[in-house]
């Protein structure tokens, strides 16, 4: 039975897993950790409400178990060395150079993970892929795992994570379903059933699916790509419902009631975000593409081309709307994160509405209910569009939506945080440039409320 678990990588999957299997697992001693030691700080923070991650309901699953049987930590060599399974949850991103660049997963960050266990581990481990790799990175993890010459036995393990940040306590609690793939000799089922039992202490047995280690691979990239492509579907019909008079929302509601298409991930947006569906599918794209399946590349990559324009033509359309020109007008963003729930901003489609009005000479203010002022900027740099100096002249962070609003041309709404439904819009109507536009990225507010109020309102896909 598994008594030691480390977790490798103490980010946005790693540390809510984690907490969950330790809330669950009292028996278990599991230990995340990171080398970026702001992150453990963080996550040590005495007071809970300041750990590095906002997820509804995760502080106070942390303060359940933290110090009892989860620690966070920055003691990788004796983490690895205690631990009879190791969660590898680094980060995956998109290449940025040589081979691959802009398309291809960077596995860097794995390798080294595999080469640490390697050097340090003196006794059998199960190593289990938790972050989303490649098809045959196991084949890798399990070549440099073998030729370490000082007789440890590995098993690997792929167990990808299908939480969504916002829900991630939610979905982890009640996952639809949990995925280990294994080798499908004896050793490798043995190893399986170990992780089987550490899930079936709170996760139903049926919904604990066991496949061969490629198939569990390939099935977390299939996954969000079908999802990503189920928003790319509905964000391409929007635009030919903003040219027929056809709702979007009512198309939506009237194909989701077939219960082949089914009702979910069908709201048209100003785009998705999030550091997976983009990553994920240049990196499927990439794959396909290097085993010469270039028609299937094309049809994923199309997802990813649909996205961009979805919100490029947001912003081009809020120039168009202000007289075509936007140069020297306030316009206020409401929500910078890339969906509600989250303080994580990675590929939010803010960044680069905001990105296309400060080329336009806009001036911005931004309003986030959870992301900090040097995170928007951080996010507005990491672009490159222009120097650091010129985004701080255009934009302006502040921490109440008024007066986010105040004086302003337009608001554009990039997140949809409740919240923004509570507010006394007729107040910020009245503080406004007339006419007073709204563009709302998530179809989130109240048309007929709004119109009435006397705002030019404008939804996405109608
Ligand atoms: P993240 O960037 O939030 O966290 C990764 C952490 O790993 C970072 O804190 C980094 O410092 C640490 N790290 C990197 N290399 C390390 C090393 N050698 N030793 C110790 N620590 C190291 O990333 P994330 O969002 O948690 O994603 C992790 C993986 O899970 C990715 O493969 C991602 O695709 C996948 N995933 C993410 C989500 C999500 O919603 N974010 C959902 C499912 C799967
Ligand atoms: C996604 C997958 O859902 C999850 O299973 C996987 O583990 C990680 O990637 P996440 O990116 O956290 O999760 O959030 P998700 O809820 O999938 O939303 C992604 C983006 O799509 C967000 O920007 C969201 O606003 C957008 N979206 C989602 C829409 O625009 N319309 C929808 O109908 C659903």
């Amino acid at each position: 039975m598994i008594k030691n678990i480390c977790c490798i990588g103490a980010g946005y999957v790693g540390g809510p897993t984690m907490a969950i299997i330790a809330q669950k697992c009292p028996h278990i001693k599991v230990t995340v950790v990171d080398l970026n030691e702001k992150r453990i700080a963080d996550w040590n923070d005495p007071n809970v409400d300041n750990i590095p991650i906002y997820e509804p309901g995760l502080s106070a699953i942390v303060a359940e178990s933290r110090g009892r049987n989860l620690f966070f930590s920055t003691d990788v060599d004796s983490a690895i060395d205690e631990a009879d399974m190791i969660f590898i949850s680094v980060n995956t991103p998109t290449k940025t150079y040589g081979v691959g660049k802009g398309m291809a997963a960077d596995l860097k960050y794995i390798e080294l993970c595999a080469r640490q266990i390697a050097k340090i581990a003196k006794s059998d481990k199960i190593v289990v892929e938790k972050s989303t790799l490649p098809v045959r990175t196991a084949s890798a993890i399990k070549n440099i795992l073998e030729h370490t010459g000082n007789g440890v036995k590995f098993q690997i393990l792929s167990n990808p994570e299908f939480l969504a940040e916002g829900t991630a306590v939610a979905d982890l609690l009640n996952p639809d379903r949990v995925l280990i793939g294994g080798d499908t000799d004896a050793e490798g089922q043995k190893a399986v059933q170990k992780l089987v039992d550490i899930y079936s202490n709170w996760v139903p047995k049926n919904q604990i699916l066991t496949t061969n280690i490629w198939s569990s691979e390939l099935s977390k990239l299939t996954a969000n790509a079908f999802l990503a492509q189920r928003v790319s579907s509905i964000n391409s019909m929007s635009e030919l419902c903003e040219k027929t008079g056809a709702e979007i929302s009512e198309i939506a509601k009237a194909i989701g009631m077939d219960n082949r298409i089914g009702s979910e991930f069908l709201k048209s947006s100003v785009g998705f975000g999030g550091s997976c569906f983009k990553k994920d599918i240049l990196n499927l794209v990439y794959i396909a593409k290097s085993y010469g399946l270039n028609e299937v590349a094309d049809y994923w990559e199309q997802v990813i081309i649909m996205n961009d324009h979805q919100t490029a033509r947001f912003a081009k359309n809020i120039v168009k709307k202000l007289y075509n020109t936007v140069s020297g007008k306030k316009i206020a963003i409401l929500g910078w994160a890339f969906k509600k729930d989250t303080n994580d901003t990675r590929e939010s489609a803010a960044i680069y509405v905001a990105d296309n009005l400060l080329a336009e000479q806009a001036n911005l203010v931004v309003f986030d209910p959870k992301v900090k002022e040097h995170q928007i900027y951080t996010d507005l740099n990491h672009l490159a569009t222009r120097p650091h100096g010129e985004n701080i002249e255009g934009v302006t962070v502040v921490d109440n939506p008024y007066e986010a609003c105040n004086e302003t041309h337009a608001i554009a709404i990039l997140t949809e945080w409740e919240e923004f439904k509570t507010y006394d819009w007729e107040k910020i109507y009245n503080h406004m440039q007339k006419p007073a536009f709204i563009f709302d990225g998530r179809n989130l507010l109240d048309k007929n409320e709004l119109e009435r109020i006397g705002f030019v309102y404008q939804a996405v896909g109608s």
